[in-house]
Parts: structure tokens; sequence; C-alpha cells
């Protein structure tokens, strides 16, 4: 049986035009401070190609679908201290590659595989020293030439093809994302559980006490690490976008955002809900909450096969624009209706960030936001228009997550200053909608309190 990876591969290879070579390396290790490292990850379009996840190792692919494979070699010494390798003797079977060398040989054995091809394909500005190491692969085999060999003498990026290949996400893609998404709804549902607990019972409940939640949650289910820097924002830190979980108190009376989601077997997921701490949303928070919501339920309802990538966020602007106005959060008579909130963007004071970007193995996943083959006018005197949105197909994924963000100000009700709320879902777009993958976690305030009770 060909595995999910070869048949990537095998995609891979013929995207590269006759003469192609794609080189692919994984990530490097990281120290953190002196001797140890950070965990390691690897590379995702590395993994995407191999299920590979050991580091120090390279991937070569040849447009006729030969696949070279460079790790590790097997080393009884250093498997005692650093765990088992699978080497290059086991990598063909169990990788499914057609060749497969110690990583210790990578440049003496690379420069052949380039003689006599056209173009050599690797990711661009993603590798640090990578552009000098495929120089150094190509002077070698440019010192043959007057024995007859061809040197390529174009240079592509890796990235174009493998993005589109990543942005529509195959049937068992799709399944772990199920499953990450679950993992982390478990895990918002717990943290929930514990404020509205720990506030009961009159502890000192802290973001980190959530994030712990969080973490075991993520964790005991077999996911092998948060996918980004937990967000546990308390009251007045939820209006600080790139806020970490720290040592604030949860407070009765206010609220806490929490952005966090596990990464499971290389794939992303992405929630964030905002709770009362104590359980129950105060009057001026449920408004705010619900109007967030509602922008939520305009985006959704806008996400499907043959929409733009920007109709969510069009949808939740009308949404949050009309609600600003009514909730005396922008004033009618200074700002007007909502095309004049839209059009002169006051909603940037509350709504600063999209609702939406790409998910899969990364956060924030590659894959073009514009739709391809857009050209630039040709005089580059004239101001060039904002490319078309991407038309959405079934198997992208996307998160939608609106938000309201009301700091102190003379100008806004006191009822919501330092109110911080974003409502985050994971869709992937289907022929007629899109599937939340992340409703383990309930959204609709009634709910919330009644998860919290
Ligand atoms: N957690 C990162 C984001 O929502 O984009
Ligand atoms: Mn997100
Ligand atoms: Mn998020």
């Amino acid at each position: 049986m060909t595995s999910i990876y070869a048949q990537r591969r095998a995609a891979l290879a013929a995207q590269l035009g006759a003469g192609g070579v794609a080189i692919i390396p994984t990530a490097p290790e990281r120290a953190r401070n002196r001797d140890s490292d950070f965990p390691y990850r690897h590379d995702s379009y590395f993994y995407y190609l191999t299920g590979f996840t050991e580091p120090n190792a390279w991937l070569v692919i040849s447009a006729n679908g030969h696949s070279t494979l460079f790790c590790e070699p097997k080393d009884v010494e250093r498997e005692i201290w650093d765990g088992i390798r699978l080497g290059p003797d086991a990598a063909t079977t169990t990788l499914g590659v057609d060749a497969a060398h110690s990583v210790l040989a990578l440049d003496s054995l690379l420069p052949p595989l380039l003689e006599n091809q056209s173009c050599v394909w690797y990711p661009f500005a993603t590798h640090k020293g990578l552009e000098t190491r495929v120089d150094e692969w190509l002077g070698k085999v440019r010192a043959k030439v007057r024995t007859g060999v061809v040197c390529p003498s174009q240079q592509r990026d890796l990235c174009v093809v493998l993005d589109e290949m990543r942005l529509v996400k195959d049937a068992s893609e799709q399944a772990t994302m199920r499953r990450a998404a679950a993992i982390s709804a478990a895990a918002h549902v717990r943290a929930m559980q514990t404020s509205a607990r720990m506030l009961r019972a009159g502890e000192d409940a802290r973001e980190y006490h959530l994030e712990a939640e969080l973490l075991h949650e993520f964790r005991r289910h077999g996911a092998q690490f948060p996918a980004y820097t937990s967000i546990v924002a308390a009251g007045a830190n939820a209006c600080v976008l790139h806020y970490r979980a720290d040592t604030a108190p949860l407070r009765d009376g206010e609220l806490v955002l929490i952005d966090a989601g596990c990464e499971l077997d290389g794939y992303a997921s992405d929630i964030t809900r905002t709770f009362p701490a104590n359980g129950r949303f105060t009057g001026p928070q449920r408004d705010l909450y619900n109007l967030v919501l509602a922008s939520q339920d305009a985006a959704v309802a806008a996400t499907r096969a043959g929409a733009r990538f920007t109709d969510p966020h069009d949808a939740t602007l009308r949404v949050l624009s009309q609600g600003l106005l009514d909730l005396a959060l922008l004033s009618k008579q200074q700002h007007g209706t909502a095309d004049d909130v839209i059009a002169k963007k006051a909603y940037v004071a509350f709504y600063m960030h999209r609702t939406s970007h790409w998910l899969g193995m990364d956060v924030h996943d590659c894959g073009s936001y514009v739709e391809p083959g857009h050209t630039p006018p040709a005089d580059t005197s004239v101001p060039s228009a904002q490319p078309p949105g991407r038309i959405l197909h079934p198997g992208m994924v996307l998160t939608i997550e609106p938000g309201l963000y009301v700091r102190p100000s003379p100008e806004v009700p006191e009822a919501f200053w330092n109110i911080g709320i974003r409502i985050e879902d994971d869709a992937i777009v289907t022929a007629t909608g899109c599937e939340l993958i992340s409703r383990g976690v309930p959204v609709k305030a009634n709910e919330i309190e009644a998860l919290m009770r």
C-alpha cells in the first residue's frame, strides 16, 4: 500500500518539471540555554512529505519521482543517550523512500543528485543558511562542467508548490485535526470548570492555574505540544492581544479569555473562549459577548465552498459595526451608520485583527490568501488594486475568530471598560458550508454558565 506520504511525494515530483530536483531539510535543533534545547519540533514541509520526526534529516525528490532521505546513522553510543534512531537501512522500508543515506554523507552525495538537472527547488527564506548550502552544492557540480556535466541553471521556491498542496487538507489530515480540536475543546471545558470551582471555594485562582489545566488535558490525550503559547488573560489583560498566561488573579465579576490549542501528531488546533471567572456573565459582559457571538454566527454562515476568504471577515464587520453603534461604543451622531463605520474603519478602535487565518500543521498555516494568478498592472505608476480574496474549496481549514477589546476611554460607556472578548472556532470548508470541529466546548452564554454551574 502506498503511504499518504509517498502519494504526496509523487504529487510533488509531478509538479517539478523535467530536470527539477527538490531539497527539503527538516528543522534544526535549537539551544534554549547552555546545553538544554527547546523541545524538538520537526519542519512542517518535511513532515508533510515523510511523516519522519527525527532531527538532522533531509529529503531530496527528483522529477522522475525518485526520493532520497538523509538521516542520522545508527550509533549505539549516541542512541544510549539520545534515543533510538531509525537509521538509513530501516528508512527505505519504514518511510518508503527509494534510497537512504547517513546525513554525514550529505555534502558528498547530494551534488551528484543535481548533476545534469535543470532546476533546484527548495523552500526560500525558511531555513537560515540553506541558500549557502545550495550554493556550495551547485559549486561542486559546476566544478565538473569541463567533464561534460550540466549544472542546474535555475532555482525556484518550493514553498509555492507545497503551500498550495498543504492548503487543502486530505481526509487523514482532517481526521487528525478533528481529534486535535476535540482535545483542545475538552481542555477549555476543564479550565472553565476549574475557574468556577476555585472561585466558589474561595481559593486564590491565577491565570497559571488554568494554563496548568489546559496542558494537563492536552497531554493526557496524547497531544505532543501546545500548538502555540497559551493565552490565559484575566480581566483587562484580555485587551492585550498577545498576552501570555501569567500570574494575575481571576476575579469575581471579571471575564477570562483563553486562546489555547494543542498540536496533535503535527496538526494544530486554535480555540478561544471568553467566560466569566465565576461562571455568571454580568449584563454589560453578556451584551458585548452576544454581539461578538452574533458576528461569529454571521461569519460561519458566510463560510462555504465558492465564497471568498474575505467573506467571513466582511460579515463579521457588518454585525460588529452595527452592534458598536447600538451599544453606544461608537456614537451614531459622530459615526453615522454601519456602512459609514465600515467605510471609515471606525471599528478598528475595538476590533483590530482579522477574522480568519488558515489552520493546519502550523497554527497560522501556509497558503496564499489571494486567488492565484492575480497579476499586478504592468504600469507600476498605477496603484495595484487589492487582489481578490482566495476562493474557498472543500478541505480548506480556517479559524473564525471575531473579538472586541474595550480600553478605558471617556468616549466609551464605563460599564464596558477593560472587557476583552474573542470567540474562536476551527472550520473545515465543505461544499455547502463548514464543519466547526471545535464546538466540543460551548459558545452560547447560557451554555457556558450551565457548564460552570
Ligand atoms: N492563537 C493564535 C491565533 O488565534 O491566531
Ligand atoms: Mn487563530
Ligand atoms: Mn487563537
